[in-house]
């Protein structure tokens, strides 16, 4: 056995490859020595705990401001509800209930640009229904995009 070994290794090809397996397995090692220093203790590191921290950042959106709210009272709650939950005064009048913001249920299965075009162009814009009015002529499209936020804090969703 030995001089079989002994032979495989004298044609130049094979000792350059045994070199590398060589320093692969070196590394391996070496990741595997520093693992095993200390492996109970940083099997659960602090790595991601230290991370962490970094997760309330994107939390940080700014609230819509004031003026969104009051837009969206004066244009929206008369169908959406004066919290968005679809219970306006005007709702039991419309054939189609108009959509409750607070549900996220629905809303995380819209993207904010279909919200943005239900509200711009009208229910029939996004295949509902025409009982949403278009607001495209009324509301710039820095206000639409704001609605679309405080719908996202009303729902406390994400858009798909
Ligand atoms: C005249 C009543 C009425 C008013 C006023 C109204 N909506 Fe609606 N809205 C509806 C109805 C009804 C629906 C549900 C349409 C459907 O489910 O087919 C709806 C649906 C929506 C949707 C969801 C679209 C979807 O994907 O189902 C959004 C977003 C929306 N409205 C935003 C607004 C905003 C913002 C305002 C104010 C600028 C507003 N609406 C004003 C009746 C109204």
């Amino acid at each position: 056995m030995g001089s079989l070994i002994r032979s495989r290794r004298f044609p130049t090809q094979v000792p350059l490859r045994s070199l590398g397996f060589v320093l692969v397995a070196a590394f391996c090692f070496a990741c595997g020595k520093d693992d095993a220093g200390q492996p109970k203790v940083a099997a659960t590191p602090p790595a991601p705990v230290a991370e962490a921290p970094e997760l309330p950042a994107p939390a940080a959106v700014e609230p819509v401001s004031e003026e969104t709210r009051a837009t969206y009272q004066w244009y929206c709650a008369q169908c959406h509800g004066l919290k968005g939950k679809g219970n306006g005064i005007n709702a039991k009048w419309l054939t189609v209930p108009p959509r409750d913001h607070t549900k996220a249920e629905y809303l995380e299965t819209r993207t904010d640009q279909q919200l943005f075009d239900a509200i711009q162009q009208g229910g029939l814009a996004v295949g509902r229904a025409p009982c949403m009015p278009r607001w495209g002529n009324t509301l710039d499209e820095e206000t639409i995009h704001a609605l679309v936020r405080y719908i996202r804090e009303l729902c406390e969703c994400e858009a798909l």
